[in-house]
């Protein structure tokens, strides 16, 4: 690197040591800060959510996130380092997200990561947003049987993945269109049901009938991929049809039965995949794992398989610090760290 390169070579750790790592994330619309000893320790993890800011405009306004992020960092690292009773001179490393994301977002903590490793001469970790949400099961059960199959199921992502332990995954589908988050927030906004969408047509759906609407579940063959765009359409030309002939929507039935489509589909891979892969667990990752109808309905299915379901709780599922900093650590033990070179990368893929 030149001029500038990094001397922490002599610094780093190995797995009998303790390593205490502050990650950061900023990839949307929380800002946030934790402090990890060994990894699976959470020492503290603050975040700072401006959905509240975002509510009015129906989504995430990246212009108005990135301004905010960069308002709130500095005193989210501060209260997180203070609560985890941590200088900044104990520190081992410093991870932030790179990707994927909204681009503003992730250069906040980028840059402020950067800074961290260069003023403290500690090694940089960039980590994939999506792999976080992961390891994010990892921290209350970190005896986790493995091989295992995960779901990770967010706002922009859908992928089924198999872990034969946890320094490696292959992924086995993914969505071919919008992501399951994705097309439960499209139809919260189009129902007028609020934001974010997955929390408010989960909401709705608790007083509908799920078998009031029978839309269809895309059928995909022998793949593991998914794809919701579809069902997206079915529900708006119900909608459309029924407003056309005069007839009122209950926007509870209608919630509830695309609930009941997407959960489905979401099952049924994992059922296929239980059944080919010979795996102890199953898990689930990322802010629509937080769905409880999900849970049941996968709870349920994979009983007669003698599977242990996990899933991490609320605060976990939601994008938080914490969840980056485990990821991190797996980084920081095979040496995988970044160079201060690293850009963001809004459509970093797993
Ligand atoms: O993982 P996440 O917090 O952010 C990223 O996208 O990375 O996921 C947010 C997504 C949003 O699309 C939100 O509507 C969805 O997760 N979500 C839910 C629920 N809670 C959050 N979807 C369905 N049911 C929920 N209870
Ligand atoms: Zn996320």
């Amino acid at each position: 690197m030149g001029v500038g390169k990094l001397k922490f070579e002599d610094k780093i750790k190995n797995e009998t040591e303790d390593i205490y790592i502050l990650a950061l994330e900023s990839s949307c619309d929380e800002t946030a800060a934790s402090v990890n000893k060994n990894g699976l320790e959470v020492l503290s993890n603050v975040v700072s959510s401006q959905v509240d800011l975002h509510k009015k405009f129906g989504g995430v306004v990246p212009e108005i996130a990135s301004r905010k992020h960069l308002e709130l960092l500095l005193p989210v690292i501060d209260q997180a380092l203070e609560e985890a009773g941590i200088r900044f001179e104990d520190l081992d490393a410093v991870a932030s997200t790179y990707g994927p994301g909204l681009v503003g977002g992730l250069l906040v903590t980028l840059t402020a990561a950067k800074t961290i490793s260069f003023s403290l001469n500690i090694p940089l970790i960039g980590v994939n947003h999506i792999a976080g949400h992961i390891y994010a099961n990892f921290i209350e059960n970190p005896d986790i049987e493995k091989p295992l199959i995960c779901l990770t199921i967010s706002g922009g992502h859908t992928d089924l993945l198999y872990f034969e332990n946890l320094r490696g995954y292959k992924i086995l589908g993914r969505t071919l269109d919008d992501a399951a988050g994705e097309a439960f927030d499209k139809i919260s906004r189009f129902l007028e049901l609020g934001y974010p969408g997955g929390p408010a047509v989960e909401k709705a759906a608790r007083s509908g009938d799920k078998t009031a609407i029978d839309f269809p579940r895309a059928d995909l063959g022998d793949s593991y991929n998914f794809s919701f765009s579809g069902l997206k359409t079915s529900v708006m030309n119900y909608v459309n049809n029924e407003e056309q002939r005069g007839n009122e929507i209950d926007k509870n039935d209608l919630s509830a039965s695309f609930q009941e489509a997407v959960v489905d589909s979401l099952a049924s891979n994992i059922i296929k995949a239980v059944k080919e892969y010979d795996v102890k667990s199953v898990v689930l990752s990322g802010g629509v794992a937080a769905n409880q109808r999900l849970r049941e309905v996968i709870s349920e299915r994979i009983e007669k398989y003698n599977l242990d379901l996990y899933y991490p709780k609320l605060e976990l599922c939601t994008d938080n610090a914490a969840m980056i900093g485990v990821a991190a650590y797996y980084q920081y033990l095979e040496h995988d760290f970044a160079p201060l070179s690293i850009s963001a990368d809004p459509a970093l893929k797993l």
